[in-house]
């Protein structure tokens, strides 16, 4: 039997042009499946990045102007070192250029995304239909997001062409965004005038690109089973959660893996001392060194908490200001120190600029993107906290636990999934609040700190921790069988 072919289309690819969790995704969930045999391919823009990697890159098929405002592009092909082809979507007008692939220098989203994404969902349609310019042709097209949503709309609504078609599955990382356009962008994307209305692409006046893929996709996915039951409720469904729940029916939660060859504390190149659960005791080297790369001081009295994250309003990081004026009322020096990696919204790097003044060698923060960094904070700090307001599913809990750092997360989407509160004895592996408050935070809080000071008892947490399996294996299986499943 021939291999079973799909065509992931995504807007990131780790670890060449990363934002957050669905760069790696999509380059993991791919070679996953790829592992197990489906012949996986990805379509991904020839960013700068990608284009350095691969300037050999032969091209394979050559995209004419789709519209008057969708440029001629080609499509070159390239092999990541697991095997795993690339076609590399060249288009320099809209994707040869620097830095985050959505935002200008300003911080502002790029005025053409609306054409950028537009033009890469319709070339994942083109290849993935009889008309293809390639001589490969999926059985499956899956997108993410909505910077390819419009991909299954497009593959629905062909003008020209009434032969066999992929399958397609949209997988939902984060509902937050959902590529709103104005409807002017219609035309200049070649929609057709029946996928404009309020059972198409048509959001509230706006051209919703994220709507048109959870409306025409034949499955929909999201990255926790939590999650797909929190979005089809109208306090978490961003206003989706009527067409959610409508096709509830095609809709899983399938949990992301992470990368447990990057992530092991037993061989990471990134970290001072590689350790595991077996052998805890080098973690304290770590500890030691990321206190002395932070200027924290050296002060092992009390638990260094990391964080690694996107600094916004999803994160729940605005919480930790108002933590720590608390906790500095009750206390000084804090009862814990903190080691901050993240940006973002500008006003919460302002704040935290300001703890670090008011509490130097307790709290450290550095703004940027640190791969290298982000592995040590995890390796070195003795919780991780992650507060979110909501979270699809969240990749920094999983390392966290899988470095023996037991995190404290909310209750909420794929954290509620993969933490279990320490009170449930030999199940726990980290501390989980229920509310979005600073109260429930701090109670919380209080509790891991408390948990920390007992070692005997830290240590059987951090081993439990440690031992949790969040490989590819599991999820490759489940996306596989629903792949089967939409094929029979
Ligand atoms: P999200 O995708 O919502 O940002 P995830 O937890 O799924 O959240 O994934 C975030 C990913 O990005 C993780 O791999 C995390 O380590 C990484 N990351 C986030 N911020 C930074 C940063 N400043 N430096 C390095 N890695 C980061
Ligand atoms: C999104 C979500 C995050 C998830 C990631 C990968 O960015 O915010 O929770 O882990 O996608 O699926």
């Amino acid at each position: 039997m021939p291999a079973m072919k799909v065509l992931f289309a995504t807007s990131e690819l780790a670890p060449w042009v990363k934002t957050g969790g669905l760069a790696d995704v999509a380059a993991a969930l791919p070679d996953a499946v790829h592992a197990k045999g489906i012949d996986a391919r990805i379509l991904v823009p020839s960013y700068p990045a990608l284009k350095a990697a691969f300037p050999n890159a032969p091209m394979v098929a050559a995209i004419p102007p789709l519209t008057g405002h969708l440029y001629g592009a080609a499509v070159r092909e390239a092999r990541t070192t697991s095997g795993v082809t690339l076609y590399l979507l060249e288009c320099d007008a809209f994707f040869d250029r620097p830095g985050n692939p959505y935002l200008g220098p300003d911080g502002h989203d790029w005025p053409d995304n609306g054409l950028r994404f537009g033009l890469l969902s319709r070339v994942a349609a083109l290849l993935s239909d009889d008309y293809s310019p390639l001589d490969w042709r999926p059985d499956i097209l899956h997108c993410s997001d909505w910077q390819t949503g419009l991909g299954p709309v497009f593959l629905r609504h062909r003008p020209y062409s009434v032969g066999k078609v992929a399958r397609t599955v949209i997988t939902i990382h984060n509902l937050a965004f959902q590529g709103l356009f104005g409807r002017d962008l219609k035309p200049a994307l070649g929609l057709p005038a029946h996928a404009w209305s309020m059972h198409g692409v048509e959001y509230h006046g706006y051209l919703s690109f994220l709507k048109g893929g959870l409306q025409y996709a034949d499955a929909i996915t999201t990255v926790s089973p939590t999650y797909a039951r929190e979005i089809q409720t109208e306090a978490e469904g961003m206003g989706m959660d009527a067409l959610l729940r409508e096709r509830a029916g095609v809709l899983t939660g399938i949990l992301n893996g992470i990368d447990m060859e990057a992530w092991n504390p037993a061989t990471d190149g990134h970290i001072a001392a590689h350790f595991d659960a077996k052998q805890l005791t080098s973690k304290a080297t770590n500890t030691r060194a990321l206190r002395e790369e932070m200027g924290l001081a050296a002060d092992t009295t009390r638990p260094l908490i990391g964080i690694v994250s996107r600094l916004t309003h999803q994160k729940g990081l605005d919480l930790v200001p108002s933590l720590l004026y608390w906790l500095a009322t009750e206390a000084y020096p804090l009862p814990a120190q903190f080691a901050v990696l993240g940006s973002g919204d500008k006003g919460l790097e302002a704040a935290y600029r300001e703890l670090e003044a008011r509490f130097p060698g307790q709290f450290a923060v550095r703004f940027r993107f640190d791969e290298g960094l982000a592995h040590r904070i995890e390796a070195g700090s003795d919780m991780f906290l992650m507060p979110s307001r909501f979270e699809p599913c969240g990749l920094n809990q999983m390392y966290s636990l899988r470095y023996g750092t037991p995190p404290i997360v909310r209750a909420t989407g794929g954290l509620a999934d993969t933490v279990v509160d320490a009170s449930h004895g030999k199940h726990g592996t980290g501390f989980v609040f229920q509310h979005a408050t600073v109260e429930a935070l701090h109670e919380t809080f209080h509790r891991a700190i408390a948990a920390w000071h007992d070692h005997k008892g830290f240590a059987a947490l951090q081993r439990r921790a440690m031992s949790a399996d969040f490989s590819w294996d599991a999820p490759a299986n489940a996306y596989i069988d629903l792949y089967r499943r939409l094929l029979s």
